[in-house]
């Protein structure tokens, strides 16, 4: 783990990041993100640089092993687009029999985030400064998530940006290669047409199990935690939805 790449701007997120022939072209036109460093407070810089040893992991192509970044073998959650981790780190302390994994690219987020993990002293989370579609194809093994959570993704609501969705079949492909069996992904939006979108692409990948009464939306898990887009949600007056679809059981 190196804390220079990741307490300077732009770095430890595309490190070796660039061969092609390791990234399929179907996922790598995915761009959901633009990378904007906004302002970061001094607490949140001197995190970035002291506590990533502890807590974060350089992105790279090397596979990951779970066992080997926590210290134990236990159900893995994977959160991708945390933002400021404000409902990363409740889900964690909240959950001490599991791994959480998260991925974010918005380092004053990350920062933000470094420093609850501090305070709540967690043990049991790991976080990586990184594009979780690069992650994913290079570095994540198959069949080793117990479960997914996209909190709020970029919703781009103009119809000239909706190839920016992070959540497009290519996407969901990798997910459910990903994916355990019976594995879990929970994906909640405030954009209306985004969720119908998601629902449909979900509904249509036959290796996922709608687990919401008549294949639609799922009432608020009590597990879900608020999150600071959704708050901005409410104060806009928008109507959240939460979607649930788990892995099937893979055929021998
Ligand atoms: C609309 S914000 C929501 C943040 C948080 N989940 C919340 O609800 O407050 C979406 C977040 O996803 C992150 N993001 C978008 N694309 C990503 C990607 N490919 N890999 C990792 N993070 C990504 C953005 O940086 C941003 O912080």
């Amino acid at each position: 783990m190196n804390p220079v790449n990741i307490a300077q701007p732009a770095s430890g997120i595309r490190s070796g990041l660039n061969d092609p022939d390791v990234v399929s072209p179907s996922t790598r036109r995915i761009r959901s993100f633009v990378r904007r460093e906004g302002r970061m407070t001094r607490a949140q810089q001197r995190a970035l640089t002291a506590l990533w040893q502890r807590f974060g992991v350089d992105a790279g192509v090397a596979p990951l092993d779970p066992t080997v970044l926590f210290g134990r073998h236990a159900p893995l959650v994977l959160e991708i687009g945390f933002g400021d981790g404000e409902a990363l780190a409740t889900m964690a302390s909240t959950d001490p029999m599991a791994n959480y994994l998260g991925l974010e690219v918005h380092r004053p987020g990350i920062g933000h985030l470094l420093l609850r993990a501090e305070a709540l002293a967690l043990t049991n989370l790991r976080v990586m400064c990184a594009d979780a579609v690069e992650v994913l194809e290079r570095q994540m093994p198959d069949d080793c998530l117990d479960q997914v959570r996209i909190f709020f993704p970029d919703p781009w609501p103009k119809a000239r940006h909706h190839k920016r969705r992070l959540i497009q079949p290519s996407f969901v492909a990798l997910l459910v290669q990903k994916l355990k069996s019976g594995g879990q992904l929970h994906i909640a939006t405030d954009c209306e047409d985004y969720a119908r979108s998601i629902l449909s692409i979900l509904n249509a990948t036959s290796e996922l199990n709608n687990r919401a009464p008549g294949h639609g939306f799922m009432p608020h898990p009590m597990h879900r935690p608020p999150t600071k887009f959704e708050q901005r949600g409410w104060r806009l007056g928008y109507a959240v939805r939460d979607i649930l679809f788990a892995r099937r059981d893979r055929i021998e």
